[in-house]
């Protein structure tokens, strides 16, 4: 099968498969990854084949809405990879990357890494930071009827990965837990520099947010 009719193939699979989902994890969300992914992966030794397959599988199903199970993404993936021709070993790479670059991987135990893998990391943790990470959060916090901020409940950076998922803390520690410390985790050059600016504007978010909870804008 020539690349590009993979690559679409799995765009249009993706894009059905992800109709109704919820807005974090939704085909707009693919959809910027994928580009995101293209964009650094033009900079770096890597297949863009496995690239643009990881970056549209990675999130087919994600196991936070799947009671958990962290198989369901990666067999998905398989099984759709198989069933239009792809080569083997581009299968078995593509589901390496989805099952080890999540957001709970980066942040606790990485067994399988590859330059590939650190484009579509990178392509989606910009996805979480910036004028779309901080929506993102806001939308997750919504849907789990979280306060947006409560000045007497402070970041707490010493959770363990269940304790985090469990904590009912306003979306505004997200920030300080997760969202500003990815830009120090971007892996490739033109990540970080898309990282900075947008870590920046989460500062600047965070200032006048403040200001207006007290009044002061
Ligand atoms: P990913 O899909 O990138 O692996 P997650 O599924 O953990 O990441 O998170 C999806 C989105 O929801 C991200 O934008 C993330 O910042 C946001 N999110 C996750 N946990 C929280 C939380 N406790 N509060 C607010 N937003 C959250
Ligand atoms: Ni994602």
């Amino acid at each position: 099968m020539v690349n590009n009719d993979a690559i679409n193939k799995t765009a249009q699979y993706v894009e059905q498969t992800l109709q109704g989902a919820e807005a974090g994890h939704d085909w707009w969300h693919i959809q910027r990854v994928w580009k995101n992914a293209q964009l650094i992966g033009q900079q770096e030794p890597v297949d863009m084949l496995v690239v643009e397959l990881a970056a549209l599988l990675h999130d087919i199903a994600d196991s936070k809405f799947n009671n958990g199970d962290e198989e369901i993404g990666p067999q998905l993936a398989i099984s759709f990879l198989q069933s239009i021709a792809v080569d083997a070993g581009v299968v078995e790479h593509v589901q390496q990357i989805i099952r080890n670059m999540s957001f709970k991987a980066s942040f606790g135990e990485i067994v399988f890494t590859s330059p590939e893998l650190q484009v579509v990391q990178d392509a989606d943790r910009l996805d979480a930071i910036g004028a779309i990470g901080i929506a993102r959060a806001f939308t997750y916090g919504g849907f789990k009827n979280r306060e947006m901020y409560n000045p007497n409940i402070a970041p707490n950076l010493n959770m363990s990965k269940d304790e985090y998922k469990n904590s009912a803390a306003p979306t505004i520690n997200h920030f300080y837990e997760k969202l500003l410390l990815l830009t120090d985790k971007m892996n490739t050059t033109s990540g970080k520099q898309i990282a900075a600016q947008r870590h920046q504007f989460m500062l600047h978010y965070l200032e006048q947010f403040y200001a207006e909870w007290d009044g002061f804008k």
